[in-house]
């Protein structure tokens, strides 16, 4: 089939007033991704396909959201919402470039997979002018009704224009289509607007294709697949069933997930087989994990590039830059932001380390804040291979400790280290003989004679 040249048109121009967002619909996000570049990525996948993109209001965030999955696809306007018939045609000018297969995908629809647009695409390679993505619904109401008369499909009735017997049908409409490129445009332009809502509706090609004597099918997709978003509730439903899937093809391709249903991916989280996830745990975007890493229970990792054998948590914050080489070790309440973190290397309690470089096999104690901000500017930290910082230091950057460099636990380190140094950066104690005993006497002799004094 990757011989047939394809054109997909995304429609997008959707103005979204049940999200009641100041944002344009299609630029809500399922797993950190908005709307629209799921179905670009849908389009994509099922092969090579030039991507042509409807949009109507923030008409430049849209292209802008798209072009980071689809850094080729073109934009076209809908100045006015007339229906999704004239929504495709505002693409003429690439439909009119002659493509064998034209694809129209809802931007709204984000859980479409590519087995689904590759049915499409095969009906058009089998000789079929139109092929429509249907589907079983629990509840038909508001969808498109497909009636069909054995494998041909004759016609698709909007909702609001069917008659009683026809409303009945549960066989609908997915919403997306692939059309024969030599017939799409004729298709299309004798659509008119003689309907309940008085719109240019893109599934009235069916009718106008059988009269013409065009071969017209209808392929059956998944009803999950085919999930419209309209409003928050629809977008949460969108989500949850994105991260089942995502989940279970995590657990598939070898990553332990214990409690999967507490643990939440972005849409290009990457893990390495025999790595566990304990349960809680957030993926916000950019992070890969290689084999063998254990991520405990409530972490928050976002940014972060993991390699083999790393422990990461329970209760740990990975921020963007956080990169972890084998087996090193980040604890429970420490947060690691632009941070290289070398083989072995362990910030195992509440630390704060960032703009930072830590040495292999570098020990940072519990409690080790790098101080990396002046209020205006940020500084580096440089941690050399072995180094050992004590419990409870501040080291204020720019700042360098040298390899093997030792620093005494409760300093304030504002001047570098050199290589296997012992720094104390705090004030001297001292003991005196018997001042103990001597002070709680004194402290309790004033408490007895105020509490005299009052009776
Ligand atoms: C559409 C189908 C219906 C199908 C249903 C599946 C038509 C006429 N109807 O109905 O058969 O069962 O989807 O969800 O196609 N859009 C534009 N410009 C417009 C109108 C729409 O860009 O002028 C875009 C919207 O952003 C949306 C998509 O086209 O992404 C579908 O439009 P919508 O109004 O949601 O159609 P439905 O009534 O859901
Ligand atoms: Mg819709």
């Amino acid at each position: 089939m990757s011989e047939r040249s394809c054109l997909a048109i995304v429609l997008a121009a959707g103005e979204g007033t049940r999200m009641k967002s100041a944002r344009p619909k299609v630029l809500h996000e399922v797993a950190g991704l908005p709307l629209v570049c799921h179905a670009a990525r849908a389009a994509q996948a099922a092969g090579h396909a030039e991507l042509a993109i409807v949009a109507g209001r923030q008409s430049d965030e849209v292209l802008k959201a798209a072009s980071a999955v689809a850094p080729t696809a073109r934009l076209y306007l809908q100045q006015e919402r007339l229906g999704t018939a004239h929504a495709v045609l505002a693409a003429r000018e690439a439909i009119a470039e002659g493509h064998d297969d034209i694809l129209v995908l809802f931007a709204d629809t984000p859980l479409v997979e590519s087995d689904d647009i590759t049915a499409l695409r095969k009906g058009l390679a089998e000789g079929a002018a139109i092929v429509v993505m249907g589907f079983e619904a629990a509840d038909p109401s508001g969808y498109g009704r497909l009636l069909t008369d054995g494998d041909r499909l004759l016609a698709v009735r909007e909702d609001k224009d069917c008659t009683d017997a026809e409303r009945k049908i549960t066989f609908c409409n997915g919403g997306l289509m692939a059309i024969a490129g030599e017939h799409a445009l004729a298709l299309i332009e004798a659509v008119g607007n003689a309907n309940a809502k008085g719109e240019y509706y893109l599934t009235d090609i069916v009718e106008i294709a059988v009269a013409r004597g065009l071969k017209v099918v209808a392929t059956v997709a998944d009803e999950q697949n085919v999930l419209g978003v309209n409003n928050r509730v629809q977008l949460a439903e969108a989500e949850a069933a994105w991260q089942a899937r995502k989940r279970r093809e995590m657990m598939l391709a070898g990553v332990t997930l214990i409690a999967p249903q507490t643990v939440h991916f972005s849409h290009d989280t990457e893990i390495g087989a025999d790595t566990v996830v304990e349960p809680n745990v957030v993926f916000g975007p950019g992070v890969s994990i290689a084999e063998n890493a254990v991520i405990h229970a409530f972490s928050h990792l976002e940014g972060a590039q993991i390699a083999q054998g790393v422990q990461v948590g329970p209760f740990a914050r990975l921020r963007p830059g956080a990169r972890l080489s084998e087996n090193a070790k980040v604890g429970n309440f420490c947060e690691v932001k632009n941070a290289d973190v070398a083989a072995g290397a362990k910030i195992n309690h509440l630390s704060y380390i960032g703009d930072a470089s830590i040495g292999a096999g570098a020990n940072i104690g519990a409690g080790t804040i790098t101080c990396n901000y002046d209020g205006f500017l940020k500084h580096r930290t440089t941690i050399g291979a072995g180094a050992f910082i004590g419990s409870n230091s501040s080291l204020v950057a720019p700042i360098t400790i040298g390899d093997g460099g030792y620093v005494a636990s409760g300093s304030v380190i504002t001047q570098d280290v050199p290589a296997d140094g012992l720094a104390f950066g705090r004030a001297r104690q001292t003991n005196k003989d018997g001042l103990g005993a001597e002070l709680r006497a004194r402290l309790k002799a004033e408490k007895d004679a105020r509490k005299s004094g009052k009776t």
